[in-house]
């Protein structure tokens, strides 16, 4: 189908965004460990990139129990990255450089750290108290003390830890040091309303909102469906989407963000589906700008949870999701946002494409059309760009640091006797889903330590070993680089704002393109206006697709794996192209 209404312009439209993660990006100090002033020294470069804005992940005072996701104050800087006049610094060179910044804001829960979460859990009686979620234990049958619920972590385990000074729970849906805030409780919404706008008013952007929708609960907090013997089983049907969530966003908006001009995504956990997710989006809903729904990201994980085997055919799941919000965002007036990797997934080049030598530059070239030519913001993670990859099959477990994974893998080796070689499947998917994957050190150039960290510094993680081939230096100032190919788009992207920002999509469907082959074609949305179309396999087989429907377009990219003539358009593997009317 193809849409007709004609969309009011924003920048926040037109921009495309570049996730910087923070620790991952460049050391200035060689303490090992990326931070604010590095950034600062990269903005020449992420301009030359050609995107318009950064969203930063979290850079306030944390005990770093999760990355930063953990905040124990929200007005400070973690020292080892900087301070809040850094972070001016950074505000001020990206605004003369007409760039712009998004911080991540982390709201749903805090550290424990944090002095809200210490008082809280002091007494009964503090007047924080109700900040968080306090319960009362349940007694089982044999007199034996039980969480006020079944709801199983996002980390493993329960939701609910125990506290000895105040012998109550305290829930904490991911780690047991980020108990969740009860956003209830409104003068605990009012301080949070203050911390953004500390940051507003020093001229940061927006937000990117964590776990945006997970805020609000269903205030009985009733046990999730048992459907296995597990102690702890999935509660998200009760704290996910809950019944104030839009009066909550509706507030934060009318309160602050309507009082600047500032764009607003919100991660949207475990709400899929058109008509949930049009209600954070619609225009006249006055919520958020756009949000983060997970699906592409999250498109091979198994059905019993993210470490499983999947059996989908991840390019049909691929071109579904695609043409599902492509399709239905402008019916509800709402905006999409277009993303394939974060810091929470492996490198959509591995998992989506292929890394292996011969077809890895093709391969992140087709990923950069793919994304660059949908409609929507866009958001690409850090070596994105230079096509970076996951770690690979020659890197074993203890490669892998980060929390979730190794929660995964230490809670399986145990059910399965703590017995190592059993543990290949796991290993195996970790290898193209652990976390680890999207905050790899930036690859630089190919000097020890990759040129994130200076040759005597010790890297705060593994640094792909693949950086002496893949890394900035060496792309840089090369035409054919998977560098130069995302500048191209991103160029054209800017030049023809109307057809790719604005324009109307059309799915092709399966049917004509054959299954690892997308395609759609875009068009303005005025009479007589341009048209493109675009072709991206996500596969390594060569297809022939029978059209002379383009006879007479032009070429406008290619990754050179594919090309048209009068009855046809041969796409080797990976191959990508776009193709233009302009008569
Ligand atoms: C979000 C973040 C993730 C973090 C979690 C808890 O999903 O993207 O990195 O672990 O929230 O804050
Ligand atoms: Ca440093």
């Amino acid at each position: 189908m193809t849409s007709s209404a004609i969309v009011e312009k924003a920048w926040w439209k037109e921009a495309v965004v570049y996730q910087i993660y923070p620790a991952s990006f460049l050391d200035s100090n060689d303490d090992g460990l990326g931070d604010i002033p590095g950034v600062i020294s990269k903005v020449a470069y992420i301009k030359s990139l050609g995107v318009d804005a950064i969203w930063l992940s979290p850079v306030y005072t944390s005990p770093q129990k999760d990355m930063g996701y953990d905040i124990s104050d929200y007005r400070s800087i973690h020292a080892p990255y900087g301070t809040v006049e850094d972070m001016q610094t950074l505000i001020n060179v990206l605004h003369d450089n007409q760039m712009r910044l998004l911080m991540d804001l982390v709201v749903n829960h805090t550290s424990d750290q944090h002095d809200w979460f210490k008082q809280s859990r002091s007494s009964r009686e503090s007047e924080k108290r109700g900040w968080y979620f306090w319960r009362d234990a349940k007694i089982d049958t044999n007199g034996n003390r039980k969480e006020p619920n079944n709801w199983r972590s996002i980390f493993g385990g329960s939701a609910w830890h125990w506290d000895e000074t105040t012998q109550q729970y305290y829930l904490a849906l991911f780690l047991p040091s980020q108990p969740d805030l009860n956003w209830s409780n409104p003068e605990m919404r009012r301080a949070t309303y203050d911390d953004m706008r500390f940051w507003l008013d020093r001229g940061v952007d927006g937000f990117r909102i964590d776990s945006m929708n997970l805020m609000s609960k269903h205030p009985d907090l009733p046990d999730g469906k048992v459907v296995n013997n597990e102690p702890f089983q999935d509660g998200s049907e009760f704290f996910a989407s809950g019944p104030k969530m839009h009066n909550y966003i509706r507030e934060m908006r009318t309160e602050v963000f309507d009082n600047y001009d500032c764009m607003t995504v919100g991660e949207l956990g475990f709400t899929k589906d058109e008509q949930s997710v049009s209600q954070y989006v619609a225009k006249d809903r006055h919520e958020l700008n756009m949000v983060f729904t997970g699906d592409i990201v999250d498109v091979d994980f198994g059905p019993n949870g993210k470490y499983e085997r999947t059996i989908n055919n991840i390019p049909r799941k691929i071109r579904e999701i695609t043409d599902l919000w492509q399709q239905s965002m402008p019916k509800f007036n709402g905006w999409n946002s277009v993303y394939y990797s974060n810091h929470d997934s492996g490198r959509p080049l591995t998992r989506y494409a292929s890394d292996s030598p011969e077809h890895r530059a093709a391969a992140a070239k087709m990923l950069a059309m793919y994304l660059l030519s949908l409609g929507g913001t866009p958001f690409l993670l850090q070596g994105d760009e230079i096509g970076m990859a996951n770690l690979g099959k020659d890197y074993g477990p203890d490669a892998y640091i980060d929390v979730e994974a190794k929660n995964y893998y230490i809670s399986v080796l145990k059910s399965r006797g703590g017995n190592e070689s059993t543990m290949d499947d796991v290993l195996r998917e970790m290898q193209l889903k652990s976390r680890d994957h999207g905050r790899l050190p930036m690859q630089w150039d190919s000097s020890v330590n990759a040129g994130f960290a200076s040759p005597k510094a010790r890297p705060w993680m593994t640094i792909n070993k693949d950086y002496t081939e893949w890394n900035v230096a060496s792309q840089i100032n090369d035409p054919n680089s998977v560098f130069s190919f995302w500048r191209t788009m991103l160029t054209l992207r800017k030049q023809y704002t109307d057809l790719f920002v604005y324009g109307s999509y059309k799915s092709i469907p399966e049917s004509v393109m054959g299954e690892g082959v997308i395609g759609f074609e875009r068009a303005e949305q005025v009479v007589g206006g341009k048209r493109a179309v675009v072709f991206v396999s996500f596969s390594e087989q060569k297809y022939t697709i029978s059209t002379d429907k383009y006879v007479g377009w032009d070429v406008l990219v290619t990754n050179h794996r594919a090309s048209v003539d009068n009855s046809c358009i041969e796409l080797g593997p990976f191959g990508a192209l776009l193709l233009i009317d302009s008569k």
